[in-house]
C-alpha cells in the first residue's frame, strides 16, 4: 500500500542478475541481515529471484505493528508452513485458523505456570544426574555440551509433556532430528531446493530419519494413552484430534520444545566460560541463595536474579528463533514503508537484539542489559526472544524456568572451561546453533 507519505527503501548493493541477494543471504544468513540493516537502516527490501518480493524490518515499532497492530494482514505463509510440515505435519506451529485455535486452546493449560512449576524437582533431578555423570568422568574429560543439552532437553520435555521416558531412544531420536532440521533448513534458505518426492540420496536419508522420529511418537501415543487420564495427549484427544493430528502435535511440541532451549543452554555455558567476571557473580549468587551445596527449587529459583539476567542476555545475543517469518496477505504500510500484498516479511530478532539504539553493548555479553533501570528505558519490542501476539511462544514460561534451573544445578557443582579458546560463530540451521559443537571441561 503506497500512500503519499510512503518512504522509498534504501538501495541495497550486491544484487546478482536473476538471483538477486540470494547467494549472499545463503552464505551467511544472519550476518547478511545484520550488515545490511546496520549499513542501510531498519526497513529494507531485498531481491530474491524475480518471483519473490521480500522485506526485513528491525525496528521495535515495526515488530509491534506486524505482530500486534496489523496482525490480521499477515500469516505465517504457506511456503514456511509447508517446509516446517516436512517434520511437524499439521501441528500447532503450521496450522491456521480454527484448527490452530483449537489446538492452542487444548495445549495452553499444560503450559501455565501453575502446571509447569510442578516439574521443578524433576528438572533439577534429571540435571543433577547428568552433572554427577560428568563429575564421575573426571576433570580432564571433555564434554560435548551441545549434545548433552540436547539429550537433557529431550528427556525433560518428554517427561513433562507426555510422562514418557525417552532415555532409551534419546540418541537415535536426537540425531534423526538434527538431520531433519538440516534438511528443512535447506528449503527455507533456498526456494530452488529439489522437491522431496525426487529419489535423491538426501531425500531418502530424510525419509529414514523421519521414520525413526515417527516410530518414537507412535510409541509415546501408545504408552501414554494407556496410562494417564490427565495428560496433554488425552486433552488433545478430547479436543477431537484424530491419531494423525495427535501424531503431528506431539512431534511439533517435541521439536519446538527441546531444540530451542538446549541450543540456548549450550550458548549460555559458552558465554559464561568466556566471561569469568559474570561466572563469578553467578557462583556468588548461587552460594548466597542456595547455600554451599543446595539445589534450586520452585521457591528459591525466583531469587536467582543475576542468573536470570544471564539467561536473558544469552537469548539476546543468540536468539534460538533468530527471525520470525510472516507473509503479507494484504498490502500494508509499516512505519512509513510500503509492503506489497503477497510478500515475505522477515523480522530478524538477531538484528533487533543487537540494535545500537537500544543496547549499551550490542555485540558483547553484558547481563546488566537486564537491570531494572535498563529494561524500563527500552521499548518492549526491542527484545522478543519468544515472539509476541497470537503466536507468542506457548512454552515461554517453561523455557525460562527450565533454563535457569538447569544452569543453577550445573553451576552449583561445576565450572565450565572451554576445550578450545577459538570463538564459535552462530550458524542458521533452522534455529541459531553454534557452528561447531560446544565442547568443554567441567571442573
Ligand atoms: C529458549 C527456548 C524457546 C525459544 C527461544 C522459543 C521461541 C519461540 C518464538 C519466537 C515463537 C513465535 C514464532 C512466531 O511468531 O512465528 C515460538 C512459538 C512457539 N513455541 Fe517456542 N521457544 C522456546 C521454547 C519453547 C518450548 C519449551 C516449547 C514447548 C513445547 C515451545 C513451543 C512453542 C510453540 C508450540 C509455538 C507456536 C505457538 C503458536 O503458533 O501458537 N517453545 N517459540
Amino acid at each position: 500500500m503506497t500512500t503519499p507519505h510512503s518512504m522509498p527503501y534504501p538501495v541495497i548493493d550486491g544484487v546478482r542478475p536473476l538471483l538477486g541477494h540470494m547467494p549472499e543471504m545463503q552464505r551467511d544468513t544472519y550476518g547478511f541481515y545484520l550488515r545490511h540493516h546496520r549499513a542501510s537502516g531498519d526497513s529494507l527490501r531485498f531481491n530474491a529471484y524475480p518471483f519473490i518480493n521480500f522485506y526485513s524490518f528491525a525496528a521495535p515499532d515495526a515488530l509491534h505493528h506486524i505482530l500486534i497492530k496489523a496482525r490480521q494482514k499477515y500469516s505465517r505463509g504457506a511456503r514456511w508452513s509447508r517446509i516446517v510440515s516436512h517434520i511437524g505435519g499439521k501441528g500447532i506451529v503450521t496450522s491456521t485458523g480454527d484448527i490452530w485455535e483449537k489446538q492452542r486452546r487444548a495445549v495452553t493449560p499444560y503450559f501455565q505456570p501453575a502446571h509447569v512449576d510442578k516439574y521443578t524437582d524433576m528438572i533439577v533431578r534429571n540435571t543433577y544426574e547428568m552433572a554427577q555423570k560428568w563429575r564421575r568422568a573426571g576433570n580432564d574429560t571433555t564434554i560435548n555440551v551441545s549434545r548433552e543439552m540436547m539429550s537433557l532437553g529431550l528427556v525433560n520435555i518428554s517427561d513433562m509433556l507426555f510422562n514418557y521416558d525417552i532415555r532409551p531412544r534419546v540418541e537415535t531420536f536426537a540425531s534423526a532430528m538434527v538431520d531433519g532440521f538440516y534438511y528443512i533448513n535447506r528449503f527455507i534458505q533456498n526456494p530452488l531446493t529439489p522437491p522431496r518426492f525426487l529419489p535423491l540420496p538426501v531425500n531418502r536419508r530424510f525419509a529414514r530419519d523421519k521414520a525413526i522420529a515417527d516410530a518414537v511418537v507412535r510409541d509415546i501415543i501408545a504408552a501414554v494413552r494407556k496410562d494417564d487420564e490427565n495428560c496433554m495427549i488425552n486433552a488433545l484427544v478430547r479436543a477431537g484430534n484424530t491419531d494423525r493430528q495427535l501424531h503431528d502435535e506431539i512431534i511439533t511440541l517435541l521439536m519446538a520444545g527441546y531444540d530451542t532451549l538446549s541450543t540456548a543452554l549450550a550458548w549460555a555455558w559458552y558465554l559464561l566460560a568466556r566471561n569469568p567476571a559474570a561466572l563469578g557473580k553467578v557462583k556468588e549468587e548461587l552460594r548466597d541463595v542456595l547455600g554451599p551445596q543446595g539445589l534450586p527449587n520452585a521457591e528459591n529459583v525466583e531469587r536467582l536474579s543475576y542468573l536470570r539476567m544471564v539467561f536473558k542476555e544469552t537469548l539476546r545475543l543468540y536468539p534460538s528463533a533468530w527471525a520470525i517469518h510472516r507473509f503479507s496477505e494484504e498490502a500494508d504500510e509499516v512505519i512509513g514503508f510500503p509492503v506489497r500484498k503477497g510478500s515475505s516479511v522477515v523480522l530478524p530478532l538477531y538484528v533487533t537484539h543487537r540494535h545500537p539504539d537500544f543496547w549499551k553493548h550490542p555485540d558483547e555479553f553484558y547481563p546488566e542489559h537486564f537491570d531494572k533501570a535498563e529494561v524500563e528505558g527500552r521499548p518492549r519490542f526491542a527484545y522478543l526472544p519468544f515472539g509476541a501476539g497470537e503466536h507468542v511462544c506457548v512454552g515461554a514460561h517453561l523455557a525460562g524456568m527450565e533454563g535457569v534451573l538447569i544452569l543453577a544445578t550445573l553451576l552449583q557443582h561445576l565450572t565450565p572451561r572451554l576445550a578450545t579458546g577459538a570463538e564459535i560463530a552462530p550458524l542458521v540451521n533452522f534455529t541459531l546453533k553454534p557452528s561447531q559443537d560446544i565442547v568443554s571441561f567441567a571442573v
